[in-house]
């Protein structure tokens, strides 16, 4: 089974091509120079961008896995969550070469791919397993039973992990994308040097908050009009230690809770060092096995959704040319 992978929820065209499991190719075209001067993404270019982008990326795609269209057996696109407009041109063009080639077509939930890096990294994985899918837009801790059987445990009240990431980098001038300068950044710093608040969040779910924070970080950087570079580096490393320290806390929590064989880690806040480090440490003591992307099957690729997508086709899957994105 060759299965065609497209991505376009976000800020990253992408297609990979995944024949029985292998990865075959896998092309990424970010749209960092594009969103750069506006510190965040604006989503009408975006849809623009991916209009321009997505067929010469196929066309990648096709050429590094040395196949030609009539050779693929089945496409899975992004449907949601992500921005609409831009989930329309991945759709659309799943569905217009599905339709071409008369082979099945495959909705896949954006959060699910990200998950499936890890089952296309690591192969099949001890199940039920806690996954914690940190992203641009989602914070989210899932209890995954078996394929295709989730549960919620807890998301974020407000801000997403990569949101306060990118809005903390913005405040900083570190510019867009924000998430890999904090990570370069607080590596030359005290993370004690600043005192921040730790997140609190009311009630028995396990929720994450992470605007308190950001709006703590702003606070300190009103006070320090000239901030030095030194002074900038202690800061993100502190803002780091609380992000990271909350977002372990809680996966800790949902272990103790729901007894999971593995924990997984997902998304593009994934890629952090710190985050990544301290995930490990907590699982060894927990005594469990954890799992993690490589940085480059962390943020947006076309790749996990090949690979979700061949597990939902696997259980007999299909979605119709009335296949919709959602936000
Ligand atoms: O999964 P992703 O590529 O797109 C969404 O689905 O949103 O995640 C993008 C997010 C951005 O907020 C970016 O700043 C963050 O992942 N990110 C990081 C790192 N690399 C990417 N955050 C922290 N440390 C990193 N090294
Ligand atoms: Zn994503």
């Amino acid at each position: 089974m060759r299965i065609l992978g497209i991505e376009t929820s976000c800020d990253e065209t992408a297609a990979a091509v995944l024949d029985d499991g292998r990865l075959r190719s896998n092309v990424i075209a970010s749209q960092t120079d594009l969103h750069h001067r506006y510190g965040g993404i604006v989503p009408e270019l975006a849809s623009r961008r991916h209009l321009e982008t997505l067929l010469p990326v196929i066309e990648e795609a096709l050429a590094g896995a040395g196949v030609t269209l009539p050779d693929i057996d089945a496409v899975a696109v992004t449907c949601g969550p992500g921005l609409v407009g831009a989930l329309t041109v991945g759709v659309a063009a799943a569905k217009a070469i599905a339709f071409g080639l008369g082979v099945p077509l495959v909705g896949v939930n954006h959060l699910e791919g990200h998950i499936y890096a890890n089952f296309l990294e690591h192969g099949p994985l001890p199940l039920p397993l806690v996954a914690l899918i940190v992203s641009g837009a989602h914070s989210d801790l899932v209890l995954m039973h078996d394929h295709g059987r989730y549960d919620v445990l807890g998301r974020t009240r407000d801000d997403a992990a990569g949101e306060a990431f990118d809005k903390v980098a913005r405040a900083m001038g570190l510019g867009y994308p924000g998430g890999p300068a904090i990570d370069r950044l607080a590596r030359h710093g005290n993370d004690a040097a600043v005192p921040l608040p730790m997140p609190v969040v009311e009630g028995d779910r396990l929720d994450f908050s992470f605007s308190g924070i950001k709006t703590a970080v702003l606070r300190v950087l009103e006070r320090q009009p000239a901030p030095t570079e030194a002074f900038l580096a202690d800061l993100a490393a502190a803002f780091e230690r609380v992000v990271v320290g909350a977002l372990v806390e809680k996966t800790v929590r949902a272990t103790r809770r729901h007894r999971p064989r593995a924990l997984v880690l997902a998304g593009g806040v994934a890629s952090n060092t710190r985050l990544r480090d301290e995930f490990a440490r907590a699982a060894q003591e927990l005594g469990l096995s954890h799992y993690r992307p490589s940085p480059v099957l962390c943020t947006d690729n076309a790749a996990m959704n090949a690979a979700a997508g061949e597990a939902a086709l696997g259980r007999g899957r299909r979605d119709t040319l009335s296949l919709a994105a959602h936000a």
